[in-house]
């Protein structure tokens, strides 16, 4: 049994090849019934991975259980909608949004397939929500894989839009803009 509640702490960047590893794992282990082989490939190389920005603005978190880590998650205050430091779309490298006009982003969810189901998502959902709330965020907006739409429809979050992300050598791979409002405190 997981304790409760979740130990998750902020991630730093000591934390970088334990979260890549985990990301591949969970890509690898929940995402197959939503993308072919190839986009998952595409998708590991050219989009998931480590926001070295997250790290440094402590808003990129963790769960360890038994030595391993097991769910990794965060928010953000900056433009960039997803993709780690190697992505080729999605950056904005530094662009701050404005809590009181502008959304603030849900990125990078990626828990350990031997732990799926068992709240971590939600739990980590909930504490990105307090998180942004506090620094004055209004909304939340994302975009999800296809594997990712039951979390957060689960959670209140609407669709915006679908739209194709273009990945070398000439692959598509889908995904779904998502928003809600956070929850008046
Ligand atoms: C998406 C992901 C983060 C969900 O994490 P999780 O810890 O398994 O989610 P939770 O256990 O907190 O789920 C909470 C609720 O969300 C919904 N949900 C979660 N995963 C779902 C799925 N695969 N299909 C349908 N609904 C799902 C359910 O309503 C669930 O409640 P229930 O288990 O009581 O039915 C996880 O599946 C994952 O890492 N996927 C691969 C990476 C990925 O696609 N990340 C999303 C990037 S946008």
């Amino acid at each position: 049994m997981l304790p409760a509640p979740m130990p998750f702490r902020i991630a730093t960047e000591a934390d970088r090849p334990v979260i890549e590893a985990l990301i591949s794992r969970s890509v690898h282990g929940l995402m197959s019934a939503d993308y072919s082989h190839d986009q998952l490939e595409a998708a590991r190389r050219h989009i998931f991975g480590v926001d070295g920005e997250l790290l440094a603005d402590r808003t990129y978190w963790v769960c360890e259980h038994g030595g391993t880590l097991v769910a990794a998650g965060g928010w953000s205050r900056r433009r960039s909608l997803f993709g780690g430091d190697q992505s080729v779309g999605g950056r904005s490298v530094g662009a701050l949004l404005d809590p009181a006009h502008e959304p603030a982003r849900i990125r990078a969810f990626f828990v350990d397939p031997a732990f799926a189901r068992r709240g971590l998502g939600r739990a980590l959902l909930s504490l990105c929500e307090q998180e942004a709330a506090r620094a004055g965020f209004q909304a939340l907006e994302l975009v999800a894989t296809l594997s990712g739409v039951g979390l957060y429809a689960a959670a209140g979050f609407t669709l915006v839009e679908r739209f194709e992300v273009m990945l070398p050598p000439g692959v598509e791979f889908p995904v779904v803009r998502m928003a809600r409002r956070i929850s008046p405190g």
